[in-house]
This record gives C-alpha cells, sequence and structure tokens, in this order.
C-alpha cells in the first residue's frame, strides 16, 4: 500500500483571510460537513481567539464534525492557547496548532523580541498545548524567510515540548519548488528528534506556485499539506485542494502515495465554498473550473471522441462533476423528477429546504423552457444563504432609459411576516433598487462590488449577479439568480443584507455569553 499524505483544510481559517470573506457558523457547519465527506483528514475550523464569535463557530464545528480530526489556530501566548483549548475540547479529535514568527523582519518589526525569547515562547506554549491535548501542532511562520538553522533549533524545542507535526509556512509564497524541497531535506537531515513528528507544509500562491512547492515538498518528505478549496485564501491564495490532491492521484505512478480524499466530492465541495464565499471560480481554473473539461480546438475534438485519455489526463466523473446530461427538466417536471436530479448532482437538502428549491424551480421553469445542471445549481446556491433574520424580496418594480430617472419600487417582507414598500430613485436602476431596498431595513452598509453573469447562453438564460457590501468593516457576499438581472440584483442584496443581520446578531449573543 503506498504511504499516506494527510490533507489539512484551512479553508475555514486561512480561507476565511481571503479578502471579502466572512462566514458565519452555519457556513462553517455547511462546509465542515461537506469537508468531511470529501475525507479530510484534518479541517481547520477557525482561530478562536479572534473574535467571540469564530470560538463559538469552531465549537460547534467541534461538537458536530466528528469523522475529521479538528484545529484551532492559536499564536503562542497564553491566551490564544487557552482559547483554542475552549473551542475544541468537545471534538472527537481535537488539535491545538500554535505559531509564531520566525524570520528576522518579523521578529524585528513586528514582534520587537529577540530570536531567544521568541524560541522559548514556542517551546513554552506547545508544553501549554500539550498539557490540553496530545496533537499539537507547531508552524514557524514565514520559515521560507527565515534563517534555516534557527528553524532547525526551534523545531527541535517544539517537538521536544510535545509537538507532534511540525508544518512549515511559506507565509509570504516566496520560495521556490527546488528550495523548498531542499529546506525539507535540510530539516530531515538537521532535526535530529524529527522521526517523533509528522512534517506538514503550508504554501502560499503569491508567484502562482503554491501547489508546485507543496508536490516538491511531499516529493521531499511532508506528509501534510495544508489546502484551501479553490486556493482561496490570504492574498493570492493557499494551494488548492483539489490540485494537490489531484496531483497526487493523477501521478501516483511519479509520487507513489495516496490521499484519503474521496475525489468525487471535489466538484461539490468546490461549489459550495464558491456559493458561501460569492468567489467565483475562474474557468480555467485547473479540475473544478468550467472549463477544465472542455475542448475548443477541431483536432482535440476529434482525439477526445476516439479516446477521451488523447487530450485528458483526469477522468471528469472521478471529480463529482454531473454527468453531462444538460437538458432534463422543463415545466412539466414534478417533485419526483426534480428529486431525482438533485440525488444525481448529490445535493442533500431538508424537506424545507427542498420545498423552497422546488418553489425556486417551479418558477423559473414557468420562464425558461429548459432547466439544465446549472440552473438547479443557481437555484441551490440562493438556497444556501438562507438566513435566520430574513427579508424577502416581494415585489420589485423599475423604470428605467435614457430618458427618465430610474425608479425603483419595492416590496419586502419583514422577518415578522408584515410588509413594507418603498420607492426610490437612484443614478441607474440597480442603483434606485438598492436605494429603496437600504431606506426599508436601516443597516448601513456600502456596495463594493458587482458582478454580473450568464448561468447558460440563451436569451432566456438566467442572470446570476453576485455582490459584497460592505456593513461595519465587514464584508458580505450576497448571489441571486433569475431571469430578469434587475431581481437577480435585488435578491443578491437582501442575501447580503440578511448575512450581515445574522452575523451581528450572532456576534452580540457570543458576546453576551462571554460577557454575561
Ligand atoms: O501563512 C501562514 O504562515 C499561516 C500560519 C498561521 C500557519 O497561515
Ligand atoms: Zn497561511
Amino acid at each position: 500500500m503506498a504511504d499516506k499524505v494527510l490533507i489539512f483544510d484551512t479553508s475555514l481559517r486561512d480561507g476565511e483571510q481571503s479578502p471579502g470573506v466572512a462566514f458565519n457558523i452555519h457556513d462553517k457547519l455547511e462546509i465542515a460537513h461537506q469537508l468531511q465527506k470529501l475525507g479530510v483528514d484534518i479541517i481547520e475550523a477557525g482561530f478562536p481567539a479572534t473574535s467571540p464569535g469564530d470560538l463559538e463557530a469552531v465549537k460547534a464545528v467541534a461538537k458536530e464534525v466528528r469523522e475529521s480530526r479538528i484545529a484551532g489556530l492559536a499564536r503562542a501566548v497564553q491566551r490564544d492557547v487557552d482559547l483554542a483549548w475552549e473551542a475544541l475540547q468537545g471534538a472527537a479529535a481535537p488539535r491545538i496548532h500554535v505559531f509564531v514568527s520566525t524570520s528576522d523582519i518579523h521578529l524585528m518589526h513586528q514582534l520587537s523580541k529577540d530570536r531567544d525569547t521568541v524560541r522559548e515562547m514556542a517551546r513554552t506554549m506547545v508544553a501549554r498545548a500539550k498539557g490540553y491535548v496530545e496533537d499539537v501542532e507547531f508552524s514557524p511562520m514565514d520559515a521560507t524567510r527565515s534563517e534555516w538553522e534557527y528553524v532547525y533549533r526551534m523545531l527541535e524545542d517544539v517537538i521536544e515540548a510535545g509537538a507532534t507535526t511540525v508544518n512549515i509556512p511559506d507565509t509570504v509564497g516566496y520560495t521556490t519548488p527546488e528550495e523548498f524541497s531542499a529546506f525539507i531535506h535540510g530539516i530531515l537531515e538537521n532535526v535530529k528528534n524529527i522521526h517523533r513528528a509528522t512534517i506538514s507544509v503550508h504554501c502560499h500562491n503569491d508567484l502562482g506556485l503554491a501547489v508546485a512547492n507543496s508536490l516538491s515538498a511531499v516529493r521531499a518528505g511532508a506528509r501534510q499539506v495544508e489546502t484551501c478549496i479553490n486556493g482561496i485564501g490570504e492574498r493570492a491564495g493557499n494551494a488548492a485542494l483539489e490540485e494537490v490532491v489531484m496531483g497526487i492521484k493523477t501521478r501516483a505512478d511519479f509520487y507513489k502515495l495516496e490521499t484519503n480524499v474521496k475525489t468525487r466530492e471535489l466538484y461539490r465541495t468546490s461549489r459550495l465554498v464558491s456559493d458561501l464565499t460569492g468567489m467565483l471560480v475562474q474557468p480555467n481554473k485547473p479540475v473544478v473550473g468550467s472549463n477544465a473539461f472542455r475542448h475548443q480546438s477541431g483536432i482535440h475534438q476529434d482525439g477526445i471522441l476516439k479516446m477521451r485519455e488523447t487530450y485528458e489526463i483526469m477522468d471528469a466523473r472521478e471529480i463529482g462533476w454531473p454527468s453531462g446530461s444538460e437538458i432534463v427538466l422543463g415545466k412539466l417536471s414534478g417533485r419526483h423528477g426534480f428529486k431525482s436530479r438533485l440525488d444525481d448532482l448529490g445535493i442533500e437538502l431538508t424537506t424545507e429546504e427542498f420545498e423552497r428549491a422546488f418553489e425556486g424551480f417551479k418558477e423559473l421553469a414557468d420562464k425558461k423552457p429548459e432547466i439544465t445542471d446549472r440552473d438547479i445549481e443557481a437555484i441551490i446556491g440562493e438556497e444556501r444563504h438562507t438566513e435566520e433574520v430574513q427579508y424577502k424580496l416581494d415585489l420589485l418594480q423599475v423604470s428605467s432609459g435614457n430618458q427618465l430617472v430610474p425608479t425603483a419600487t419595492v416590496r419586502l417582507e419583514t422577518p415578522d411576516g408584515s410588509h413594507l414598500v418603498h420607492t426610490a430613485t437612484g443614478t441607474g436602476p440597480v442603483d434606485a433598487a438598492y436605494q429603496a431596498i437600504n431606506a426599508m431595513v436601516g443597516i448601513e452598509n456600502e456596495l463594493t462590488e458587482f458582478t454580473v453573469k450568464s448561468v447558460t447562453e440563451g436569451i432566456d438564460a438566467q442572470g446570476e449577479v453576485v455582490i459584497r457590501i460592505l456593513c461595519n468593516g465587514r464584508t458580505y457576499t450576497g448571489r441571486g439568480a433569475d431571469t430578469d438581472i434587475l431581481v437577480a440584483a435585488a435578491k443578491a442584496m437582501l442575501q447580503a443584507i440578511n448575512r450581515a443581520l445574522s452575523v451581528e446578531t450572532q456576534q452580540q449573543d457570543a458576546l453576551v455569553r462571554s460577557n454575561p
């Protein structure tokens, strides 16, 4: 049997550090359940010391997700380690992940501490974490810009203090595959107790090398890789889980290794994370982008028709891509047909969610004769954002044109079931609709991003609008799909507002619980 590479997914922690991404507790739980289904070995659920809301979210993931190991991040300070343990103690298999910077640039300009002091912080905080839990991971942050000898000595200290995994972060995406491989070999040769720990790597993508660097480290002896779904994460993101996993699987002849990931769940996981982050997957993204298995040139199409492997190194079905039965449902399809298509797509919904999705499907089928898998995914994408505190769009009426002042009338159903109506003007029809909505919901926000794209081809295609709003210093995403793009835009705004209301309420509840 091939040796295993463990997959540590940090979409819920480093992924949440993507500019513009903010998960609420429901999002984190939904993603964590899907990561578990995907077969991820370790899920980094959050950074409990950063906010009471994140502490509660890590606690909830630790309580509900029992098959994957659950990790919580902590700086090498007492409060962080203690809060990480508070969040994780209900987990079936908890891990505390302690980190501290090791590069001189961080020590001098950020921590204002000398090397000996920082080494001591690492040792004592790993020992403190070890007092709580058997499984402790340690990361020397900015390791690839640190003096290697200093990193070796620190790793020796923390392994002595009980660290069972030592993770080497390329925090600013600076290293290269050859250099990183040499660093891993250096660790294996110079850290005398390294046989007592697993070597992990955590690569950022500033130079587009995160996956290459991770695979190079695996080749050199690393046996854990830290990833994010769709390569999301701080700045240019982290190594993409789907690329690392498919790299190891597709080139098993070269790496002679395997992972526990059930690759048929990759496509579904990618869509879920895209829906909940509002970060669209670029069409040419390897493995999960919409063009990843499309062939344009005549020569390639000819080859594929004769034998798929002529121009494909992976089988789309192994990644869980929908089977390609594109046009399947229409106006006459009933609950049964809709449910069976959802099953084929691997989409599981509660009865209540199913009923709402079915309603959305019927509405769409009235306007559009052929409902494709992409249409269904767009309906479900909206469904995923249904929050507890809800304003719903009841009516939108817009007048605009080159000789008119754009005017929108919006009627909303409020959380208590009553109705509000408002008319506003704006610089354009979308602005007018947003002015009307904002006048009613009373939560101050600024629109920072607006994108619109077509879900499928054709004049009757649905338009999908993704927006971001800034509200009390946090960014919230909203998504809406409809054959009328103004309706899609209004739905997207309401979704973002509902999310903002839900997160604000959760933060307040968590604050009350932590300061009773
Ligand atoms: O990039 C980084 O260095 C990190 C650490 C906290 C592991 O995210
Ligand atoms: Zn990182």
